[in-house]
């Protein structure tokens, strides 16, 4: 019988996505592409997709990755987007629409969709996997959608304490907002994936081979702006809607909010560049086949 608690945290994520995590993406969404650029040509590079190959993005979000995928692969490529948010799905569906492209999109769990059997080359994802309450179970149907050279090329954050992007803004903030409960690191979310024991574990259980998982570093442009003032302030504004201090803040009042903004100031200073406030952002880059 399945587990009443992980359908709960699925049907969590399911709402988080169609809800504010969503919307987040969704008004964001040229920042957070352009931010994430090395990522997406990263995972892309180590996909080395070839023209004729049948792919999936797995939670394809906005579809960055799904449009350059099928850019890669050219006229006649077959590529499925996958993802569980109708609101995401529906912005990928009008940009390949308006860049010509013929990508199928589906709204559904990757981890339960049912998939043509044993029917794709590639499963690519930038940043969609890390949120199944089931890993095992989800990767194991992933698989079952590979042909039998079939292989698997994802991009996964590696854990808080080693992303600026998160830990930076938490600590900062740390003396105006209630600490965020101790997470459990093996819950659903953005850094479940950051302990490589446990990803090499899941992916073995899961059945895949040639498991490979190396780190991958990418600067994140966080602030931007025409001035070091803008910048700063640009960041700060973002620490508002991007990463765990945003739903700490979300249900605060005025006071605490405008204190934050001056802690952020001042730590994002630290990180203040030519370019504007630049975060260190670290990833894990996991291939295998089926
Ligand atoms: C961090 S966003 C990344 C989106 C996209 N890959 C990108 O890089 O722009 C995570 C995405 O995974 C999707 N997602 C989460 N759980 C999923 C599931 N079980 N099946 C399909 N998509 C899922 C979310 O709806 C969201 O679009």
């Amino acid at each position: 019988m399945p587990d009443p608690t992980l359908s709960q945290m699925d049907a969590r994520t399911r709402a988080a996505w169609n809800g504010s995590s969503g919307q987040s993406w969704l008004d964001h969404q040229a920042r957070f592409d352009a931010m994430l650029k090395a990522y997406r040509d990263a995972v892309l590079a180590a996909a080395a997709p070839t023209a004729g190959e049948r792919a999936i993005d797995i939670g394809c979000g906005t579809g960055d990755t799904t449009i350059s995928l099928a850019k890669q692969l050219g006229e006649g490529a077959h590529i499925l987007g996958i993802d569980i948010s109708e609101i995401l799905l529906g912005r990928a569906r009008e940009r390949a629409k308006s860049e010509g492209l013929a990508i199928d999109f589906a709204l559904g769990d990757a981890g339960n969709h049912p998939f043509d059997s044993r029917a794709s080359d590639l499963l690519v994802s930038r940043l969609g996997v890390m949120f199944f309450a089931n890993p095992v179970a989800a990767f194991t149907h992933m698989r079952r959608a590979l042909s039998a050279k079939g292989r698997l090329a994802m991009v996964t954050w590696r854990s808080v304490r080693e992303n600026d992007g998160a830990c930076l803004p938490l600590e900062a903030a740390r003396a105006f907002v209630k600490p965020l409960p101790q997470p459990d690191p093996e819950a659903p979310g953005p850094f479940s994936f950051g302990d490589r024991d446990r990803v090499n574990r899941i992916l073995r259980e899961a059945g895949y081979e040639n498991i490979s998982i190396e780190p991958f570093d990418a600067p994140l442009l966080f602030g931007i702006g025409a001035t070091p003032d803008a910048q700063l302030d640009d960041a700060v504004a973002n620490s508002f809607h991007i990463g765990p201090l945003s739903r700490l803040l979300a249900d605060e009042p005025g006071d605490v909010r405008t204190a934050v903004c001056g802690a952020l100031r001042k730590a994002y200073e630290t990180r203040l560049t030519p370019e504007g406030v630049v975060l260190s952002g670290c990833a894990w880059i996991l291939t295998a086949t089926a």
